[in-house]
C-alpha cells in the first residue's frame, strides 16, 4: 500500500519516466545496504564461494520454508572470490545483468525491491573448491559432506545469527557477521573418507558400504566416493555362501542412512521386512515376502544431492563408479546372484530417470526396470517445455507462462511454479548451474561442458533464451532419441534386446508435468517396436508419486520377484545372450568425456577469419566471426591500420561481415564476445595486407 502512494506522488509530472514498475526498483530502498564479515578464526584461508542473504517473516527462521512453491522470503544471491578475514561483502541493489559477479534476487531481482517492515535475517555462505578435472577443466564447486547438497545452509557453511531487522525504506545499512559454521555430522570411524557421501554403523539388517571410486577421483583430481545402503533379507546367513539372493537396485534422492523403500523410517514396511512375513489383511492371509537383496546408492555430488547415475561430462563417470566399482564390491561382500536377470533398477522421479537409463545403457548389466514417474524421457517435451522447437523455456509462442509445478484441487489444475519462477529461484542458490537445485543439475547431465568449463546451459536463465545448439548435445541422454537410434542399427541391437525388460509409469495429473516425456517416450519406441515394445501405463488422474502402478508395496515386490523368476535360466523365458551382451552397453565413459568435455569445448571454438589472403582499397573484404558457444553475443569491430575503422555493431553467430577499407596498409577484424558466466573476450582476426 504504502509503495503504491509513494509512486502516485513521485510520479506526478515525471510523464517521462518509462514504466511505474521501473521506477520503484530504481527508488525503493535504493541506499540499503547489507555488509556482512566474518568472525575472526572462523575462516582458515580466503574463498570463492556463494553468499545466500535472505529476508523471513520477522520472528520466523529463515530456513523455515525455503520452496519455491511457498516461502514466503526474499533471496538474494551473490558470489564471492578470495572471501577472507580482512573483507567484507556488500548487498546492494541487485540485477539480471552481472549474476555472476553482482546481487540477483527472488522473487524480486534486486533488494530494493523489499518492502518496508521488520525482517528476520540471515546470510549463509556455501565453499566453493576450484579443481582442475582430468581432461584440464577448471571449475569451484562445493563438495558435499555426507548432507546431501542442500542448496542452502550445507554441512560446514558460514553462517549469522538470525536477527530480527526494521528495514525503514530510506538509507540504511545493516552489518551482519558470520559468526558459526553449519555442523558436520561426525564421522562414525567405521567407513572410510571422512564426511563424503556420510558415515553410518551397520545394524543388524542394513550394512552401509562405502568405497573411494578410482575413476571418479581421477576425473576430479580429489579423493571421491560412492556409497551403498544394503537392506538384507529375513534369514540372510553370511556364513551360507550357497543362498542367493536377486538385487533390486533402488535409485533416488540422497537416502542418508536410510534403506530402499523408506526401510528403517518406516516402521510397518520395516517389520514385516524383517519378519519375512508378509501382513494378513481383512482379505487376504499373511504370506511369505519375497527375498532380495535391496541397495540404494549414496552418490552426492557437486551438482546435486545425486549424480543420475550415469556417465555425463560435468559431473565424471558416476555410472562406471557405480557399476563397474560400486557393485562389484558390493557383489563381492554379499551373496548376491550374479547375473543381469537377478539384478533389477527401480526408482521414481529422479530414480524413475535413473533406473530406466541405467537399463537402457546397461543391458549387458541389469534385467529389467521398474520406473516410476521418471524424469523427462524425451526433450520433444522436457517437464512441459517443447525443448527442440521452442524459441524461450519460460514462454510460449503465445505469450503465457510455461509451467512446472502443478497440483490438482478437486479435479482442477493449480499451478504453483512456472519454469521461470524456478529458475529465477535456482539462480539465488548458485550461477553456472551450480544451485544444487533440479533444473541445474539436469543442465549438469544433460549437457557438455561449456567454453567456461561449467556446463553448457540450454536457455539463459534470466530470460529463458533456447540455444539450440547446446540441446543438440543434450540427445544421447533424450532415451527415446538414444533407443531408437540404437533401435535394430549398428551393434547396440536395443530394438530386441530390451523387448520387455522396460516397465514405465506415471500418472496423467503428474506433479512436474512428467508424464508428457513418458508419453513420447511410448509413442516413439512403439512407432520403432510396434505397441507395447515398453510396458508404458500411463495411469489417469494420478498424481507424482507411489511405487510401480501405485501398487501396494508388497503386491509390487512380488510381481518384481516373479519377472525375475519368469526371466531366471531355468525360468520360461530366459534372457538371450545376445539381449545382455557386451555390445548392448552405451553411454561409454570415453565417448561421454571426447564429444562433451574440455577438449571439444576448445575445439567448437574459431578466431574471426578474413576470408582473403590480400585486399585492395575501396574493395569489400569479408569476414566470418569466429566460432563460439551457443549463447555468446557478439560486437564486430573493423580496424584499418590499428586504428578502429568502424563503431563496434553487434553481429550473430554464423554471419559473414564486410568491409571496404578506405586506405592501403591492413586490415583486421575483432569480434568481442559475451556471455553469462562467461569472461568477456575478444579474438582477432589474422591482418590481412590493403594494397591499391
Ligand atoms: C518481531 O518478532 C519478535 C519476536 O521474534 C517480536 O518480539 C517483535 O515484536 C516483532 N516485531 C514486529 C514489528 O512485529
Ligand atoms: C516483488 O515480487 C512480488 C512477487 O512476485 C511481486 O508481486 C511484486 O510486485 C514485486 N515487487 C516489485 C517492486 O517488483
Ligand atoms: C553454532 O552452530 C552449532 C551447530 O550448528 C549450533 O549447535 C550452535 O548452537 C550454534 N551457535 C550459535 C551461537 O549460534
Ligand atoms: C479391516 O479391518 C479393520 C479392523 O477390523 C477395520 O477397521 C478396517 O476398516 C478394515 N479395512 C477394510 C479395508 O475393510
Ligand atoms: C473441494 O471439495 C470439497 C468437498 O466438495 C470442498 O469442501 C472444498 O472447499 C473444495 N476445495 C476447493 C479448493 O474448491
Ligand atoms: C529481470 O529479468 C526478468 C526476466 O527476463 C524480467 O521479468 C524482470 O523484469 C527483469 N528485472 C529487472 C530488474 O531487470
Ligand atoms: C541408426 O539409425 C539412426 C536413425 O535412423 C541413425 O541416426 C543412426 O546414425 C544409426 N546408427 C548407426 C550406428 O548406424
Ligand atoms: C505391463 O505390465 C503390467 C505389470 O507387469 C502387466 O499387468 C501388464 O499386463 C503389462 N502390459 C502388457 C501390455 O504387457
Amino acid at each position: 500500500m504504502l509503495k503504491a502512494v509513494l509512486l502516485a506522488s513521485l510520479a506526478i509530472g515525471a510523464s517521462a519516466i518509462p514504466t511505474a514498475s521501473n521506477y520503484v526498483e530504481r527508488e525503493y530502498n535504493a541506499n540499503l545496504d547489507v555488509r556482512i564479515s566474518v568472525a575472526s578464526g572462523l575462516l582458515k584461508a580466503p574463498t570463492d564461494g556463494r553468499v545466500v542473504l535472505m529476508f523471513a517473516p520477522n520472528g520466523t527462521d529463515p530456513l523455515e520454508d525455503t520452496d519455491v512453491t511457498s516461502s514466503p522470503n526474499k533471496i538474494y544471491g551473490k558470489n564471492v572470490y578470495g572471501f577472507g578475514n580482512k573483507n567484507t561483502i556488500v548487498f546492494s541493489g541487485g540485477s539480471n545483468a552481472s549474476t555472476e559477479t553482482g546481487v540477483f534476487g527472488w522473487p524480486n531481482v534486486s533488494l530494493s525491491d523489499i518492502d518496508p517492515g521488520t525482517y528476520s535475517v540471515q546470510a549463509f555462505l556455501t565453499k566453493y573448491e576450484t579443481v582442475t578435472r582430468s581432461d584440464g577443466s577448471k571449475v569451484s564447486v562445493h563438495f558435499p559432506c555426507g548432507d546431501g547438497a542442500p542448496n542452502v545452509n550445507a554441512f560446514g557453511s558460514l553462517v549469522t545469527t538470525a536477527t530480527d531487522v526494521e528495514i525503514s525504506g530510506g538509507a540504511q545499512t545493516l552489518e551482519l557477521t558470520f559468526n558459526n559454521i553449519t555442523a558436520i555430522e561426525p564421522s562414525t570411524g567405521k567407513e572410510i573418507g571422512g564426511c563424503n557421501q556420510g558415515n553410518y554403523e551397520d545394524t543388524d539388517t542394513v550394512k552401509y558400504v562405502k568405497i573411494r571410486s578410482k575413476k571418479l577421483s581421477k576425473f576430479w583430481g580429489r579423493d571421491m566416493y560412492v556409497g551403498a545402503n544394503v537392506v538384507l533379507p529375513s534369514g540372510y546367513d553370511a556364513n551360507d555362501k550357497k543362498t542367493r539372493y536377486p538385487v533390486i537396485y533402488n535409485q533416488g534422492h540422497w537416502p542418508g542412512s536410510a534403506g530402499a523403500y523408506n526401510y528403517g523410517t518406516d516402521k510397518a514396511f520395516t517389520s514385516a521386512w524383517d519378519s519375512g512375513l508378509i501382513p494378513a489383511t481383512n482379505t487376504t492371509a499373511a504370506r511369505p515376502a519375497p527375498k532380495f537383496l535391496l541397495i540404494t546408492f549414496r552418490h552426492e555430488s557437486p551438482f546435486y544431492d545425486d549424480s543420475y547415475a550415469v556417465n555425463t561430462a560435468n559431473l565424471g563417470p558416476y555410472g562406471d563408479a557405480i557399476n563397474d566399482e560400486l557393485l562389484p564390491y558390493l557383489e563381492a561382500t554379499f551373496h548376491t546372484i550374479r547375473a543381469p536377470y537377478a539384478r533389477v533398477q527401480d526408482g521414481g522421479s529422479t530414480g524413475g530417470w535413473e533406473s530406466i537409463a541405467n537399463l537402457i545403457y546397461r543391458p549387458d548389466l541389469f534385467g529389467v526396470c521398474f520406473s516410476s514417474y521418471p524424469d523427462s524421457l524425451d526433450f520433444h517435451r522436457h517437464q512441459d517445455i517443447e525443448l527442440y522447437t521452442a524459441a524461450n523455456a519460460y514462454q510460449r509462442a503465445d505469450g503465457s507462462s510455461v509451467p512446472s509445478i502443478r497440483t490438482h484441487v478437486n479435479g482442477t489444475q493449480v499451478i504453483e511454479a512456472s519454469v521461470a519462477l524456478e529458475n529465477h529461484w535456482e539462480l539465488t542458490f548458485g550461477t553456472a548451474s551450480r544451485s544444487a537445485n533440479q533444473w541445474d543439475v539436469w543442465n549438469a547431465v544433460f549437457g557438455v561442458q561449456g567454453y567456461n568449463n561449467y556446463p553448457l546451459e540450454p536457455w539463459d536463465k534470466v530470460t529463458g533464451e533456447i540455444y539450440h545448439e547446446a540441446v543438440e548435445y543434450w540427445k544421447p541422454f533424450d532415451l527415446s532419441d538414444y533407443v531408437v537410434s540404437n533401435f535394430n542399427n549398428g551393434s547396440r541391437n536395443l530394438g530386441a534386446a530390451l523387448a520387455g525388460r522396460i516397465f514405465v509409469y506415471v500418472g496423467t495429473w503428474d506433479n512436474y508435468f512428467l508424464n508428457e516425456g513418458v508419453m513420447e517416450f511410448q509413442k516413439r519406441t512403439d512407432a520403432a517396436g510396434g505397441a507395447g515394445w515398453a510396458n508404458v501405463t500411463i495411469l489417469p488422474e494420478k498424481p507424482h508419486g507411489g511405487n510401480y502402478q501405485s501398487r501396494e508395496i508388497w503386491d509390487y515386490l512380488e510381481l518384481v520377484e516373479s519377472w525375475v523368476k519368469d526371466h531366471a535360466p531355468s525360468g520360461p523365458n530366459p534372457l538371450s545372450a545376445s539381449a545382455v551382451a557386451p555390445s548392448t552397453r552405451g553411454n561409454i565413459w570415453d565417448d561421454v568425456i571426447k564429444t562433451g568435455g574440455r577438449k571439444a569445448a576448445v575445439k567448437r571454438q574459431a578466431d574471426p577469419k578474413i576470408d582473403m589472403k590480400s585486399a585492395k582499397v575501396g574493395q569489400e573484404v569479408s569476414a566470418s566471426v569466429g566460432r563460439w558457444d551457443p549463447g555468446v553475443k557478439l560486437t564486430a569491430q573493423w580496424i584499418l591500420n590499428s586504428k578502429p575503422a568502424s563503431e563496434p555493431y553487434a553481429v550473430k553467430q554464423g554471419d559473414t561481415v564486410e568491409y571496404a577499407p578506405t586506405a592501403k596498409g591492413h586490415v583486421q577484424l575483432l569480434v568481442t564476445g559475451e556471455k553469462r558466466n562467461y569472461v568477456t573476450e575478444t579474438r582477432k582476426s589474422g591482418r590481412v595486407l590493403v594494397g591499391r
